[in-house]
């Protein structure tokens, strides 16, 4: 059987998720997996540039030291598994976005995290640069996940969600009836605007299973306002990231509610996610929603999901056999699986494009 790698860091900026792992029919096996913290100043330095603070040097040096600590991660993974470097097919690198301006008249999705430095130090053939071909053929070059959602976890006769809870929350779903068409876009941000006021206000990272959020009260006025938003009433396909949804976001929002306290604010953007998830929710009765992502380990989001989203069901994707965390480096895994089979990773019902592609570029070892 063989073994592939899947790298992630999405929007948060927390670190690299690696796995190691098997796919076998709709069966997923995983050997090993490994996370590779970014240090704070690197972190920092990658936030600026997502708010299109930095210059031309920044990035080209960023996507030294990004490439380098990807490829830190994979060879750690391997190492930690006992497997060789050999013996193990590809890896699927989903690099470190800095900005994504999928609507723009010049329409962009930049990543960095050097693939050919990944090669190199790990000697394993890697695929990366997934999203600027279905960009190219005028998608949105996001969600990519549907498709390995719609590969392993869709059953017919059983309507369900993967609800991704990363810096941005995006939503797959999965009808019931496998002739009918997955859905899946970013529904708005998850823990993105949570982690900005969090670090503004406390000088935290993110607020550790929203227990400051529940110190707060939801503020209906605020959360009216923030859900206003156009971006929550657009219709599908549509994708969002941090240039939008950051603090600047929040500071706007707030300039006519400056009376609140700063928990009363976290715990309204923390319903602001279960909302505005809630009202873009495929009307399906029966339905299941599996989350996955680091939202998925705060208690206080995952009880307003509860609330909001009834009757759906809201589950873990650890009933599906996938930890929360590994879902989408599993996802860029089987994306580089397929790359390397000649085989298409959009769904372009999801992304829009005009059809369907073979995603990312190889780089052979
Ligand atoms: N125990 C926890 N309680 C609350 N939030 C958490 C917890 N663990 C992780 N998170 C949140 O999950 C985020 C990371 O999730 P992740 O899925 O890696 O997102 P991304 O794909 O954007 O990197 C953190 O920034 C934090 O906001
Ligand atoms: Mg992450």
């Amino acid at each position: 059987m063989k073994t592939w790698i899947g790298l992630m860091s999405g929007t948060s900026m927390d670190g690299i998720d690696a796995i190691l792992v098997s796919f076998d029919g709709q069966k997923i096996q995983v050997h090993n997996t490994h996370t590779t913290p970014y240090p704070d100043d690197i972190r920092q330095r990658l936030f600026n540039l997502s708010q299109n603070r930095g210059t031309p040097d920044d990035i080209g040096e960023l996507d030294h030291t990004v490439g380098s600590l990807f490829a830190l991660a994979a060879a750690t993974v391997i190492e930690k598994s006992g497997f060789q470097a050999s013996s193990v097919t590809a890896i699927g690198s989903h690099g470190q976005t800095l900005r994504h301006h999928p609507d723009s008249a010049t329409p962009f999705s930049l990543q960095i995290g050097d693939p050919t430095i990944i090669a190199e130090r790990t000697g394993v053939t890697t695929v990366a640069d997934f999203r600027r071909r279905d960009l190219a053929a005028g998608g949105e070059g996001a969600p990519l996940v549907p498709a390995f959602h719609k590969t392993f976890f869709s059953v017919a006769g059983e309507d369900r969600c993967i609800l991704n809870l990363g810096g941005i929350a995006n939503i797959t779903h999965l009808p019931a009836d496998k002739n009918e068409p997955v859905t899946g876009f970013d529904t708005g941000p998850a823990n993105a605007l949570m982690d900005a006021w969090c670090l503004d206000q406390t000088g935290r990272a993110f607020d550790k299973d929203g227990s400051w959020a529940e110190e707060g009260e939801v503020n209906q006025a605020l959360l009216g306002d923030m859900l206003s938003d156009a971006y929550f009433l657009r219709q599908p396909p549509k994708s969002t990231g941090t240039e939008k949804f950051n603090l600047e976001w929040i500071k706007t929002q707030l300039r006519r509610h400056s009376e609140l306290s700063g928990a009363d604010v976290q715990r309204s953007l923390l319903e602001l996610t279960a909302v505005s998830v809630a009202q873009q929710l495929p009307q399906a009765t029966g339905m299941t929603i599996f989350a996955c992502g680091g939202g998925a380990k705060n208690r206080a989001l995952m009880g307003a999901l509860q609330r909001t989203c009834g009757p759906a069901r809201i589950a873990s994707t650890a009933d599906l056999g996938l930890d929360p965390q590994w879902v989408e480096p599993a996802a860029f895994a089987w994306l580089a699986s397929q790359t390397l089979s000649g085989k298409p990773g959009n769904l372009p019902e999801v992304t829009g494009a005009r059809g369907k592609r073979i995603l990312g570029a190889v780089y052979y070892v």
